[in-house]
């Protein structure tokens, strides 16, 4: 069924030139499309609000502190099982973990620097592009 998800390019993928490589990963689904795209440097209300459920954990401080550390770029992707689709293609949480083929297997080797994020679900999808394109709510 048609779905769509919110997709982060955090800083690291944003400095480390990797937007073009990630984003055609995407593209190149077929029955994916982008439907809404900002680069824009997330500050402390507006990642309390995408990461309430990290609130209390002990890495909140320090994954703030390199959410915000420069411009991120938020997507909208519509299609086709996109939910579970961009996170298959994400790969597991813990690099060391993703496998081949996968954007964080392939790219980045920290827990924090993971490069992307992607709604884990259809309701996180709906309340998370709220808070990144309101007017599409
Ligand atoms: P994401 O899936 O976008 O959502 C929560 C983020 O917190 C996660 O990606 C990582 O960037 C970060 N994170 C998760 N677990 C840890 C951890 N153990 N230490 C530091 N950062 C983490």
């Amino acid at each position: 069924s048609p779905q769509r998800t919110l997709v982060l390019l955090k800083p690291d993928a944003v400095a480390r030139g990797l937007v073009g490589e990630i984003l055609s990963r995407i593209e190149r689904k077929a029955h994916w499309r982008i439907t809404a795209l900002e680069l824009r440097t997330l500050d402390a209300a507006t990642l309390e609000q995408h990461y309430a459920e990290h609130l209390d954990k002990p890495f909140y401080g320090e994954l703030v502190d390199f959410m915000s550390s420069g411009p991120s770029i938020a997507v909208m992707v519509e299609g086709e099982s996109v939910v579970e689709g961009v996170r298959l293609l994400a790969g597991r949480t813990n690099p060391l973990q993703a496998g081949p083929g996968t954007i964080r297997g392939d790219y980045a080797s920290h827990v924090q620097e993971n490069l992307i994020h992607a709604s884990d679900c259809v309701d996180a999808a709906e309340r998370e592009i709220k808070i990144f394109f309101p007017g599409r709510a």
